[in-house]
């Protein structure tokens, strides 16, 4: 068993580290330092953003990372192109899985939206397979409206 997650306070937090912060890569910079610092058992959290219609990298924490995803390729791909969140229990079973990381097993993507289109998205990785579950789905979801709100 892991930790349990207090979404709420990070949220909290997130919500206070970026208040009257007008510089989105400063604000996505300190998201994923928070995100990595409060998170167990994960080995990548980062954002992805959608520029020219495909992904392209943005601030994260973790190893290097893919630069740019097409749109309906691998997991944050399909989360933009089905506009949902994709919870993974096992990246390996996932057809189009991209791996950045090999270490990654289970993965998270949460879709983060901007004047009602798609901004771009949030990905977490775990070297633990089944890592997330709904209540991490929910949390991050949290998280990203937090996100939404100073985009
Ligand atoms: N695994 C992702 C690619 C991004 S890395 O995990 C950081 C995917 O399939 O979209």
């Amino acid at each position: 068993m892991i930790e349990t997650v207090n979404y709420s306070l990070m949220s909290a937090q997130l919500a206070a580290l970026t208040e009257n912060v007008p510089y989105e890569t400063a604000n996505l910079a300190n998201a994923s330092a928070l995100l990595w610092q409060e998170l167990p058992e994960i080995n990548w959290v980062g954002f992805y953003k959608m520029e020219d219609g495909q992904l392209v990298l943005g601030p994260f924490q973790g190893k290097p990372a893919c630069i740019v995803i097409p749109v309906g390729r691998g997991v944050c791909g399909t989360a933009v192109a089905q506009d949902r969140s994709q919870l993974v229990f096992d990246v390996h079973q996932f057809p189009g899985h991209i791996p950045c990381d090999g270490a990654s097993n289970s993965e998270i993507v949460v879709p983060i939206h901007k004047n009602g289109e798609i901004w771009g998205v949030l990905d977490v990785d775990s070297p633990n397979v089944g890592r997330f579950t709904e209540e991490d789905q929910k949390g991050l979801e949290q998280i990203v409206q937090v996100l939404e709100s100073i985009l």
